[in-house]
């Protein structure tokens, strides 16, 4: 049986690109006792694998250097089962490596529940799906949000971000959202966000301040740097930062750079509070009621950028990092 894998070829010298990828063939070993053969069928993508390549291991996963083939979460389908937990046909979830065909551990893999066919399997990747879980647990958790807050979601056309806007309204809060382009402040708008602004357009804290007028209680942020500032500047006295990420400081090690006015948090009794989503599991029951209740009820829609072929993955992924993407960068492949 046929299957392939996407290698990282090089190191990328500036921004990652495509090249630095290759794709090779891949045996596929017997399968073994408690073992299953899975094809992938959705891949999503992520900008912090992008943090991982040179690097060193981490909580998020191994260092990533050529040779070694990248993983992400992916939707897979069941062709065979040694284990009696999975049965042919079976659709899962799983961390995935980026191989077309695979064996892997049955206790890896989450089934995906017989929702229906009104729900995309691109959905669990998004609302459904580890970003969802991540945007769900830094709201309720650790943002604490309230219907009477008003929240800024920086990175909020990302995969994170567009969940994060997408819940945040569920529960009636007022919402402004930053975006790298036109088109996805658009998208913002079509999610419900109540203002939205294109931090290319100008200053972050004059954008922020033009969209919030009356300050803001809530910031959650997946992108750090200046944005991050100017959520310290407008917050109320009281407000609260969740630090989901930091994208506009990846791959600048050595060379990062935090809020230079952090000293508004005295001032203001503000809180900073970070989190890493997988410490989190106890909150999943909830999370999988609520999202999966909103997304029957249309108050939200999975969010994703579709690119067809499993051998579009090195370009699928250098565009996500050039900001390609409007929500979840999903690779189908099917194809
Ligand atoms: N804490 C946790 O447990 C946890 C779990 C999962 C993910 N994360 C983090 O959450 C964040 C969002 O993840 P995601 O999967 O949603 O990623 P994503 O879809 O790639 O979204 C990240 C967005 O950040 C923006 N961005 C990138 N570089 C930027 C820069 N230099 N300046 C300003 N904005 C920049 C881009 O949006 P624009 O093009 O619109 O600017 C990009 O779409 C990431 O930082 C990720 O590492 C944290």
């Amino acid at each position: 049986m046929d299957s392939h894998e996407v290698q990282l070829a090089s190191y990328p010298d500036g921004a990652v690109e495509a090249r630095n990828f290759r794709i090779e063939t891949a045996q596929v070993p017997e399968l073994g006792r408690g073992q299953v053969l899975v094809r992938l069928r959705r891949l999503g993508l992520n900008a912090g694998l992008a943090n991982r390549i040179g690097g060193p291991n981490t909580a998020y996963g191994p260092g990533i250097h050529p040779g070694d083939v990248p993983a992400s979460d992916g939707v897979v389908e069941v062709l065979d089962s040694r284990s009696d937990l999975f049965h042919q046909g079976d659709l899962a979830v799983r961390k995935s490596p980026w191989r077309s065909i695979e064996v892997a551990a049955a206790d890896e893999l989450r089934r995906i529940p017989a929702l229906g066919a009104d729900i995309p399997l691109e959905a669990h990747l998004t609302v459904l799906g580890h970003v969802g879980f991540t945007a769900y647990t830094g709201l309720m958790r650790f943002g604490g949000v309230r219907a009477e807050d008003t929240v800024y979601i920086s990175g909020a056309a990302g995969g994170v971000g567009s969940c994060a806007v997408q819940f945040a309204k569920a529960v009636g809060a007022t919402v402004i959202g930053s975006a790298g382009s036109a088109e996805k402040v658009r998208l913002l708008g079509e999610l419900g966000a109540d203002s939205a602004f294109n931090h290319h357009d100008g200053a972050a804290l004059d954008l922020l301040h033009g969209a919030a007028t009356d300050g803001i209680d809530l910031c959650y942020d997946n992108v750090g740097g200046e944005q991050l500032e100017a959520a310290l500047e407008v917050l109320r006295f009281g407000g609260r930062v969740v630090i989901c990420g930091a994208a506009s400081q990846y791959g600048k090690a050595g060379d990062r750079r935090g809020p230079v006015n952090y000293l508004r948090m005295i001032h203001q009794q503000l809180t900073m509070r970070g989190f890493d989503v997988t410490f989190n599991e106890d909150l999943r029951q909830d999370f999988e009621s609520d999202a999966t209740r909103w997304l029957r009820a249309g108050t939200i829609h999975s969010v994703h950028t579709l690119i067809d072929g499993f051998g579009r993955i090195p370009e699928a992924f250098a565009s996500l990092l050039s900001g390609g993407n409007s929500g979840r960068m999903i690779v189908d492949c099917d194809g």
